[in-house]
């Protein structure tokens, strides 16, 4: 169960845009099980995170990160307590907040390029400002794979996909649930390096 309260890090440069101010004040969260017992996840969690700061939640399986993350995400209500992204409570998912998860999820009829763009093009920006999308792909090494199909990518090539196409759209913040959990050992160690010169 995560119980914590942060400890203020030094910020780093932010990606993009300009970051945004996380408050996750005092939620506690449950999750109701078969037979009508609760199961506590999350109590009385309280953490500040600054724009542009890097914060990593570190725990055993199971004890509520992705569970925190989700809330943060918006992608539902905290059962108690209130979580603001610069002072506005955080009601619903918002392309300002990007999550990437441990699977890539990259439509496979789609071009790497194409999945990339996807946000954009829900967005209707015009095509004339897709110059990001190939920013994006150079920022994560695929320049040379823009035209491939996500199946002929390997795992951490489809995961630098996933990460572009977060990118694009400038998030305020970026959420990433062990994106990397299912990379090798040395794609790991790479992507990690990667991330943080991101
Ligand atoms: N939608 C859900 N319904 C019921 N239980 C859930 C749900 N999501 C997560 N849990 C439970 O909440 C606990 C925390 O899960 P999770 O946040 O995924 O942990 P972590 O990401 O730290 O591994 C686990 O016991 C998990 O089984
Ligand atoms: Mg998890």
């Amino acid at each position: 169960m995560v119980n914590a309260t942060s400890e203020l890090q030094q910020p780093v440069q932010a990606l993009g845009a300009a970051g945004a101010r996380i408050d996750i004040a005092n939620v506690s969260h449950h999750f109701a099980q078969p037979g009508g017992a609760s199961l506590p996840v999350l109590d009385h969690v309280s953490l500040q995170v600054r724009p542009g700061e890097f914060v990593a939640l570190l725990g055993p399986s199971g004890c509520g990160k992705s569970t925190l993350l989700r809330l943060v995400a918006g992608l539902e209500p905290p059962a108690h307590g209130q979580i603001t992204q610069d002072g506005q409570p955080i009601e619903r998912p918002d392309p300002s907040r990007i999550v990437v998860f441990q699977d890539p999820t990259l439509f496979p009829w789609r071009t790497v390029r194409d999945n990339v763009a996807l946000g954009l093009q829900a967005r209707k920006v015009p095509k004339d400002q897709h110059a990001r999308v190939d920013e994006a792909l150079a920022l994560v090494g695929l320049s040379e794979f823009a035209a491939s199909y996500p199946h002929q990518l390997s795992g951490g090539m489809a995961q630098r996909a996933a990460l572009a196409r977060a990118l694009v759209n400038e998030p305020q913040l970026l959420i990433l649930d062990e994106p990397l959990g299912k990379l090798d050992s040395l794609t790991r160690l790479s992507m990690q390096g990667e991330l943080l010169k991101l």
